[in-house]
């Protein structure tokens, strides 16, 4: 399949087979395209705690609740649950830790492309938390493009995703001790493999045309 074909015929999975897993080798594809993901000045401002087993589904699916509830069947029938953690602060040992990273995987060829590249984070972390006080607004804008860039491997490796914003993202922070480890729920991602209760599965996809949506200049 092409990238279009791939885009026009992969949908959100609206249930899953539970006796379907996810290959290891299929998964760690998956963590690859998750841990490779882009982010503005390489801030890599995630992390994310992955559910594969029954008892850590159902600690997630135990906090759909209420208006939430039509989650919880996904994610105890998904094979894997990413659950997309933003960190609450980009601090000095977060960016010390990605400038050291960068340095070990050879990225400055001098002092000075380090001091710079330093220089530039630090730019918009600042920008971010003391000019425009929107930081956790940007962290999850970075954290969407890796839901997406996840959706899309999954699609492209034959393998069914629901993103889920129907969450109680407060539930999860106390069940999983996000805050006590400086993070949040943002989103999560059900991955797996559809059942033929899927309706989804046989519904037409719908989008509005190409020409409400395209401007050429
Ligand atoms: C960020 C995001 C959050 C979503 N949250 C949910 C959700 O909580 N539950 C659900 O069943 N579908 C959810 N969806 C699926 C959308 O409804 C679906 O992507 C949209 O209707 C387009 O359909 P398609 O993905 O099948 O092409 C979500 C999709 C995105 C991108």
């Amino acid at each position: 399949m092409n990238i279009a074909q791939i885009a026009t015929t992969r949908r959100t999975c609206k249930a899953f087979d539970p006796a379907r897993k996810i290959p290891d080798s299929v998964l760690a594809d998956l963590k690859t395209v998750l841990r490779f993901a882009p982010s503005s000045v390489n801030s890599q401002p995630w992390h994310f705690v992955i559910a594969g087993s029954d008892a850590g589904k159902e600690t997630l699916a135990a906090t759909l609740d209420g208006a939430f509830a039509y989650n919880a069947g996904k994610v105890r029938a998904a094979s894997h649950v990413v659950v997309f953690c933003a960190r609450n602060a980009l601090d000095e040992a977060h960016l010390n830790g990605l400038l050291a990273q960068e340095d070990a995987d050879g990225r400055f060829a001098t002092p000075e492309a380090k001091a710079g590249q330093a220089n530039s984070r630090n730019f918009y972390v600042s920008l971010h938390r003391d000019q425009l006080k929107d930081a956790d607004a940007w962290a999850d804008r970075q954290i969407y493009i890796a839901l997406g860039n996840l959706m899309q491997a999954a699609a492209a490796l034959g393998v069914d995703a629901c993103p889920m914003e129907g969450i109680d993202v407060l539930a999860l922070d106390k069940a999983l001790g996000l805050p006590e480890k400086g993070l949040r729920a943002v989103v999560m991602c059900a991955l797996g493999y559809g059942s033929d209760q899927d309706f989804n599965a046989r519904l037409p996809k719908s989008r509005l045309p190409a020409e409400t949506l395209f401007s050429e200049i």
